[in-house]
């Protein structure tokens, strides 16, 4: 029998709870209830529902308490907003902290039920994408993510793991390991998809630029500011946020992160106001992170915050078991970028590959091999397709 998805309806007053159960009953569905947001609470804890409908306004937790620790919980739960009337505004504040719906009171069932036959569709189509992505990783494969070592694989299972959740993920690994790769990954498998991803290179953004680079800033915040601009946060709302090498950062900007991470919600400089995010923030440094705390380059409280998950991609030397494949994958990919037909690769040319360190890396290997794919004329790559390293001669002289 395929199991019921279910629904939890919050609602203090008995008698609309009771009608909206019926209702629920009436349309096959399986409902459970709570009578207020505390109630509420514990059971989206314990039986994870995949739609919760509630009230906006009930006595001690109110529904847009509710919502907030939802989504943070999992934003895999479809969440709708029950109003009254003339509670507008707070319905428009339930939107943008990602209710999926509101509906005011006494609204036609009719609606209630395209509604909730909305949110389930959605929820299913989630199930249905963790249940593809699985299969793909048995393949060697997820996304753009390609590796069958244990290493890759325990990679991928975390990734799995966390992608449906809100909880931040610091990547660690040496430059060119595919720390973006995983990022964009997570973004892909996550309830954040349908929205942006922003990935911000803390390393690459002068000091004095980078704050108003995360946060925005009003016009006239300080000279230059011409005009208002939305920063990272605003712009990866509902979306994913990567901030790139944070051990770059500097400290006083790493002191307003927290906060914002702390607070969900962040100020443009020169705002008098602040604005809500749902923002899922992941970090990644190709540092050790326990170094540069120690050299007083990144906050240990922000560290912490950051360091929920961590992943730490292998460098490639440490699974030389997947060269082939991650070779294979990136021909595949470059043939296609520059209209040839797929090369194969002659087993010389991959056994010099196997002996090449790879101190850059895959970045490095798929730099090789787009030289090869342009250069080599045959349907083979050859060795002497391969850049000079890794032939073992010495790198050409270029003047
Ligand atoms: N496991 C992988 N599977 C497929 N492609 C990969 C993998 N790892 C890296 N790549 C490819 O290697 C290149 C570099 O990856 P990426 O930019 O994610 O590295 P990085 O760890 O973020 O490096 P840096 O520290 O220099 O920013 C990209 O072109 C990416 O497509
Ligand atoms: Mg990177």
């Amino acid at each position: 029998m395929v199991k019921q998805p279910k629904i939890l309806i919050v609602e203090d007053d008995e008698r609309v709870r009771d009608a909206l159960v019926d209702l629920l009953k009436e349309w096959g569905y399986s409902a459970d209830t709570a009578a207020n947001g505390t109630e509420a609470w514990e059971k989206i804890e314990g039986v994870e529902p995949a739609v919760v409908l509630s009230d906006l306004q009930m006595p001690g937790l109110t529904g847009l308490d509710l919502l907030k620790r939802t989504r943070q919980f999992s934003p895999a739960i479809s969440f709708i907003m029950l109003t009254g009337h003339g509670t507008i505004q707070h319905a428009v504040e339930a939107t943008r902290l990602g209710a999926f719906d509101f509906l005011e009171k006494g609204t036609d069932p009719a609606h209630l039920q395209v509604v909730l036959r909305n949110c389930l569709d959605r929820h299913e189509g989630e199930r249905q994408l963790q249940i593809a992505h699985r299969k793909l990783r048995d393949l060697g494969a997820l996304g753009k993510l390609v590796g069958n070592s244990k290493k890759m694989r325990q990679v991928m299972s975390l990734i799995q793991l966390v992608a449906p959740s809100a909880a931040p993920v610091l990547i660690t690994g040496e430059s060119g390991t595919g720390k973006e790769v995983v990022a964009r990954t997570i973004h892909e498998l996550s309830p954040y998809r349908s929205h942006s991803f922003v990935a911000v290179n803390c390393a690459a953004i002068p000091e004095t630029l980078i704050e108003s680079e995360l946060f925005g800033h009003e016009k006239g915040a300080f000279t230059g500011a011409f005009e208002s601009r939305m920063g990272c946060f605003e712009l990866a709302q509902g979306g994913t946020l990567l901030l790139d090498e944070i051990g770059e950062m500097p400290l006083t900007a790493q002191a307003k992160l927290l906060r914002v991470l702390e607070d969900s919600k962040v100020r443009r400089l020169g705002a008098k106001s602040e604005t809500t995010i749902s923002v899922r923030v992941l970090a990644s440094t190709n540092r050790p992170p326990e170094e540069a705390i120690k050299s007083g380059n990144l906050r240990r409280d922000l560290y912490y915050r950051l360091n929920v998950v961590h992943i730490a991609m292998p460098p490639l030397r440490d699974h030389p078991e997947d060269l082939e494949i991650l070779a294979a994958s990136l021909v595949e990919d470059l043939c296609q970028k520059h209209n040839r037909p797929t090369k194969a690769i002659d087993p010389e040319a991959l056994r010099l590959m196997y002996e090449y360190p790879w101190p850059g890396n895959v970045r490095e290997l798929r730099n090789v091999l787009e030289r090869a794919v342009v250069t080599c004329a045959g349907d083979v790559i050859m060795p002497g397709d391969l850049s000079n390293p890794v032939r073992g001669l010495a790198a050409a002289v270029t003047v």
